[in-house]
């Protein structure tokens, strides 16, 4: 079975995340392909050669980058006919409670707009790389972080995602053989 996996990065932590879970034995290993790709450069790409699709996008200043609704608006036929996933990314997922695809804010609002039905949907903490920020989006997180109760000092790197939820996500993407019903926010 051959697996595509799309991220939507800026800093690096989705694409990480999209190359862990392309080390899932299931996805990567005897008869199993993974390939794991930047979804800007997605459209060079002939999708019908895959079998199964999951989507991977980082949350900047409240939004997902433009690419993605643009290539889910191009590929949607496609995106329904074949088993897929997405996760999103970002640092809302670090508090609990607001992790889940129905809890977390972006996640539900992009599920609840998108005509794609994924059939599976994940939401992971991300990571905050001061040091590799430019000056005003430090600032900005800095604040964000002072008003959401989070790390405020600008010569951390902290990585929130919890892996073992990866992992999981992973397999459970990885079992997806035929297309299922969506899970959507209710
Ligand atoms: C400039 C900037 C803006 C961000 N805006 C948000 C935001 O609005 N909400 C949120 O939950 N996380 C926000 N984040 C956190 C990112 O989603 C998080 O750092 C994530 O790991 C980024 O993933 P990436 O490295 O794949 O782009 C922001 C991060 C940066 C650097």
């Amino acid at each position: 079975m051959k697996t595509l996996i799309l991220y939507s990065s800026r800093d690096g932590q989705t694409r990480k995340i999209a190359q862990f879970i392309a080390e899932q034995p299931d996805l990567s290993s005897g008869s199993s392909h993974c390939d794991v790709l930047d979804l800007a450069a997605a459209e060079q790409l002939d999708l019908p050669r895959y079998d199964r699709v999951l989507i991977g996008a980082s949350i900047r200043y409240g939004h997902f980058a433009a690419a993605l609704p643009v290539f889910i608006k191009r590929h949607l036929v496609w995106l329904n006919s074949v088993p897929s996933g997405f996760f999103s990314v970002n640092l809302t997922a670090r508090k609990v409670g607001k992790h889940t695809p129905q809890t977390n804010v972006y996640t539900r609002k992009f599920l609840a707009s998108s005509a794609w039905r994924p059939d599976r949907c994940e939401v992971f903490a991300g990571a905050l790389r001061y040091p590799h920020y430019g000056w005003l989006d430090r600032v900005m997180i800095q604040l964000i972080m002072r008003m959401t109760g989070g790390e405020t000092d600008a010569t951390k790197d902290v990585e929130y995602t919890d892996w073992q939820q990866v992992n999981n996500f992973a397999k459970d993407f990885a079992s997806l053989t035929a297309k299922t019903t969506g899970n959507r926010p209710e």
